[in-house]
């Protein structure tokens, strides 16, 4: 049987440059779709995924972060004294438990491969979800818990994939798919940002992955790539040839709030899911005439 999950990654020390300057002192992961910060979706959707241990690495300028998965101390009285149960409910329900969050810093932004390789220590030797918090996952159930799913037939390690249009490919990592159904297949191949007539499909990855302790040695030999940064891709080549990729071809659909176009359309896809302004910002946008606003 394989050993279970039960830590999730969390890699918040970017730079977030395609969102200066609103990143300038804050960080990209707190930019909220309609009222939560981009790393309170991906911490809700490990929680549902059965994660226990939220292991955060953060960088210059993230302390709020820290701060957002803390006990608020003026805030809970002060609702609880004004009747707010519902809210103060919420915010307490949110809260890691004591012991569950561990934070650490990334001193230099060196990439994506080098903000995994900090969570060594913290990880140790279990397999471990790794969520990019600026790719927001709109699935039911969430994509880690489908991944999960996956995990337990298969073991080994698990990557999210989407289709995008064959023209798109080379600005992403690519799979070639071997067999299986969508809901996990066997991946043989790895390339990352092909050229269209070189890549072995048009399924990417996209922002989720389950891993095995392994890939932290491997990261360490890694040379840095373009840019001085330290990828993940290259680890996750080198561990293809000594165990199981599998692909999950998620239900559901992404938002790169990484950059202004995804994040602002999923302010807008997740504000018409909320009863509550769904309405007011229908009869806006019919207003505006950008539509018939009955999406
Ligand atoms: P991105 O490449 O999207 O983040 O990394 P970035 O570098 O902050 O963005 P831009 O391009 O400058 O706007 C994906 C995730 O990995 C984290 C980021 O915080 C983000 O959540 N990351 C990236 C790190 O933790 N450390 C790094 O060195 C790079």
């Amino acid at each position: 049987m394989s050993k279970r999950v039960r830590t999730a990654v969390f890699p918040v020390a970017g730079l977030g440059t395609r969102f200066l300057p609103a990143t300038k002192a804050m960080p990209k992961e707190m930019l909220t779709v309609v009222d939560r910060p981009l790393i309170q979706y991906a911490v809700d959707e490990a929680r549902e995924a059965g994660i226990e241990h939220f292991v955060f690495i953060t960088g210059r300028n993230k302390g709020v972060i820290e701060d957002h998965f803390d006990k608020q101390y003026e805030l809970e009285p002060t609702l609880a004294s004004r009747g707010k149960s519902d809210e103060l409910a919420e915010l307490q329900r949110e809260l890691p438990q004591a012991g569950q969050a561990s934070f650490t810093r990334q001193q230099e932004p060196l990439g994506l491969g080098h903000a995994v390789w900090c969570a060594r220590e913290l990880v140790g030797d279990q397999p471990f979800a790794l969520l990019l918090p600026d790719m927001l996952f709109k699935g039911e159930p969430g994509v880690l818990k489908q991944m999960m799913e996956a995990y337990e037939e298969t073991g080994g390690n698990v990557i999210a994939v989407e289709e995008v249009p064959m023209e798109e490919v080379s600005k992403y990592g690519v799979v070639a798919r071997g067999k299986g159904p969508d809901e996990g297949f066997a991946i043989t191949a790895m390339v990352e940002k092909p050229k269209r007539k070189d890549a072995p499909s048009n399924l990417i990855i996209s922002g989720r992955y389950i891993l095995q302790p392994e890939i932290f040695a491997l990261i360490a030999e890694q040379p840095r790539g373009a840019g001085g940064e330290i990828q993940i891709t290259d680890a996750m080549q080198t561990l293809m040839r000594q165990q199981a990729f599998t692909g999950v071809k998620y239900r559901g659909r992404s938002f790169d709030c990484g950059g202004k176009a995804g994040f602002l359309l999923a302010n807008f896809v997740y504000a018409l899911d909320r009863p509550e302004i769904a309405a007011a910002l229908k009869a806006e946008i019919k207003k505006l005439g950008l539509g018939s606003g009955t999406a």
